[in-house]
């Protein structure tokens, strides 16, 4: 057994871009999240000076600990990014404390992100992807602030080099690594593979955190995704956006002891109102139930009625219409 069950493992929600805002970081939070990461924020828009942007990088109290993650190439972009969000938009926001890290990210496998060499493109050019990580890792230790870097296990089957890139990020100034399990090219099948975090952690200065990342949907996950790789943390994705009460449920398998909380209906739809209620309150009500309709329908999945409920919201044009929509799945 590779796995020390005796440790405390911490369990954190991984960032997901249209969903991991400061509204869903704190459900988590109240689920059991031990941490949490923003959704990927450009470092270019920051350097611009686009208005919306610093709204992705800002927290709200109440928030677990979390780190804002940045993306790019450009070494000295990625390190004024880096030092914008330490030295304006964290110290402004509702917590007015540093982040729990800066994350680069070295993992986004879509399209447009890799295109413009950003995102997993950066695992193919191990020489710029260590000058943006010492460039980021300048700024964050005169901040007294970690550095971690959020990586896939390579680009594709033929160049799967997590390990040694995940060695070159620890002389960089890492200090902690976050696998996601799974190449650029295989995006989100088949499933994630703990092989390939096990050889990161392998290779990986032992002074440096591995966190592992990939299908975990369960405490028998985390504890499997413990076992076989000897990661130093998880994180959860796309069970959480289902299920944010999920942390508490893992760290109770991982640690032994409490029972687990299985959310009832209730609890559900109240998490879909309360989606709804702060989306509108946050960004207004036009853009509030657009983005809502995208994300109550995994809080609701598996509900008697959800799928119609899911298809009707997409014609509710009011706060309102929404919510009727919601509370009538409680009957
Ligand atoms: C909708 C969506 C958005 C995502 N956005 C990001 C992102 O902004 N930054 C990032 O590093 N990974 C992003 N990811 C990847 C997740 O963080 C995670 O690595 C992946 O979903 C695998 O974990 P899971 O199997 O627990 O979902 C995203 C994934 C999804 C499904």
């Amino acid at each position: 057994m590779i796995g020390k069950r005796d440790r405390t493992v911490p369990v954190g929600l991984a960032p997901m871009a249209g969903f991991t805002d400061k509204i869903f970081r704190l459900m988590c939070a109240e689920g059991g999240a031990d941490f949490c990461v923003t959704e990927m924020v450009s470092a270019a828009a920051l350097c611009y000076r686009d208005e919306k942007t610093p709204a992705l990088a800002a927290r709200r109290w109440g928030e677990a600990p979390c780190a804002v993650q940045i993306f790019g190439h450009d070494p000295a972009q990625m390190a004024a990014a880096a030092g914008i969000i330490l030295d304006e938009i964290c110290p402004g926001d509702e917590m007015g404390s540093p982040p729990a890290a800066i994350e680069i990210n070295m993992g986004c496998p879509v399209k447009k992100i890799v295109k413009g060499g950003d995102g997993s493109a950066l695992m193919r050019d191990m020489k710029l992807a260590g000058d943006v990580t010492r460039a980021v890792s300048d700024v964050t230790e005169k901040h007294g602030v970690p550095l971690w870097v959020k990586i896939r296990a390579g680009w594709d089957k033929n160049s799967v080099n997590a390990p040694e890139f995940g060695k070159m990020l620890c002389a960089c100034g890492a200090s902690r690594i976050t696998v996601h399990g799974r190449t650029r090219d295989q995006m989100y099948a088949p499933s994630s593979d703990n092989g390939v975090i096990r050889r990161v952690r392998e290779a990986a200065d032992p002074s440096v955190e591995v966190f592992g990342n990939g299908d975990v949907a369960s405490g028998e996950d985390a504890a499997r995704m413990v076992e076989e790789t000897g990661c130093d943390g998880i994180l959860v994705g796309r069970a959480a956006l289902c299920d944010p009460w999920i942390f508490g449920e893992i760290k109770n398998v991982l640690r032994g002891g409490g029972e687990p909380f299985l959310p009832a209906k209730e609890d559900r739809i109240g998490a879909a109102l309360r989606l709804l209620r702060e989306l509108c309150r946050e960004k207004g009500e036009a853009v509030g139930v657009r983005e809502a309709r995208a994300r109550v329908g995994h809080l609701i999945r598996g509900i008697r009625g959800s799928a119609a409920a899911r298809w009707a919201v997409n014609r509710a044009g009011t706060e309102a219409e929404f919510e009727k929509i919601l509370t009538d799945l409680l009957k």
